[in-house]
């Protein structure tokens, strides 16, 4: 089988200098795509006039998702409480872009490295934003991270706020509804588990089990990524908190996760990414998307055939 990895793109040095030239924008410039109208900036979240001039007009968005670095902040590592305020920048900024009825979802990071565990400074600074605190929902990983002196970290936390009264509508996962013996009245009526539901497969709570980590081996796999979403996940949320037609927006693009599912779904999103390299692998996605219904690149990388591992 073929197979062209590529390493972390973030710190290849060498190889980030042969793709600059294929990368259709640099800092300051935004990418629009000319059919559905989504939008990629090579911008900085924590710049509040950059913020700006990718989501005009402001107030068009209804969701929010954002999976910021975690524990870099421009590329420095910083303490919690320094990371909390740093996110509240983003926070701002991303609430005066949205609509007055919104979803902010935003991610954080799984590994307990030198014990940053910013959760806490997180959820304290979130408590006068405008934003009101719904779920605290954690994803279990596959793969873990950590040492063989502590409990190996599988959790990667999502905290979910809105703001004003924005849709939401239930998720199901495909877990079939087999446990039976949970018996409750409806209508004087005593019902089982199975009987009652709406539905034949369990609902998504807020402890997601059932959505796998990306590795190499996926479709969605996007080689020289490193910190790349499941589709699944950020689709789910897409699904649950806006409505068809809709704007979302992405802060933190990386592998264009958020704009694909929102692709998918047949939503607009506005993205960005400081990286030019992680812009252009968030257009790729897309256009490779739409060329051949793949989510990703699996075992090749978005530059095989500029790289010659690839005809073209
Ligand atoms: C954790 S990754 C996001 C992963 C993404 N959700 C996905 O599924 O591919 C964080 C991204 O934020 C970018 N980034 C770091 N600082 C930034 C900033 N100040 N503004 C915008 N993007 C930034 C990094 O280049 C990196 O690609």
């Amino acid at each position: 089988m073929e197979n062209h990895p590529l390493p972390r793109l973030d710190q290849a040095t060498a190889l980030r200098r042969q793709l600059a030239p294929w990368c259709r924008i640099g800092p300051g410039e935004i990418w629009e795509d000319p059919s559905s109208g989504h939008r990629v900036g090579c911008l900085r979240a924590d710049s509040a006039a950059e913020v700006q001039e990718l989501c005009r007009p402001a107030g068009a968005a209804t969701l929010a998702i954002h999976d910021p670095p975690y524990n870099f902040i421009a590329f420095q590592r910083r303490g919690a409480a320094d990371y909390a305020g740093w996110l509240r920048t983003v926070v701002d900024n991303t609430a005066a872009e949205l609509a007055a009825e919104a979803s902010l979802y935003l991610w954080i990071g799984a590994d307990q490295n030198n014990g940053f565990a910013p959760l806490p400074e997180i959820m304290m600074m979130m408590r006068d934003s405008g934003f009101r605190s719904r779920s605290l929902i954690t994803m279990r990983n596959q793969r873990g991270y950590g040492t063989q002196r502590n409990w190996m970290s599988v959790r990667q936390e999502l905290l979910y706020y809105t703001r004003g009264n924005p849709v939401f509508q239930p998720q199901y996962t495909d877990i079939p509804k087999k446990v039976k013996g949970y018996y409750k009245q409806v209508a004087g009526e005593v019902r089982e588990n199975t009987a009652r539901g709406r539905a034949e497969t369990i609902r998504a709570g807020n402890v997601w089990v059932d959505i796998q980590q990306v590795f190499y081996r996926m479709e969605e796999n996007v080689n020289g990524c490193f910190a790349q979403k499941p589709l699944r996940s950020i689709r789910r949320i897409i699904e649950a908190s806006s409505r068809s037609g809709e704007t979302v927006l992405d802060f933190f693009a990386h592998a264009g996760t958020t704009l694909l599912a929102a692709e998918i779904g047949g939503r607009r999103c506005l993205t960005m990414d400081i990286d030019p390299l992680f812009c252009e692998i968030t257009i790729r996605r897309l256009e490779h998307f739409r060329r051949t219904g793949r989510t990703g690149w699996q075992n090749s990388n978005p530059f095989a055939v500029e790289l010659g591992q690839i005809a073209g």
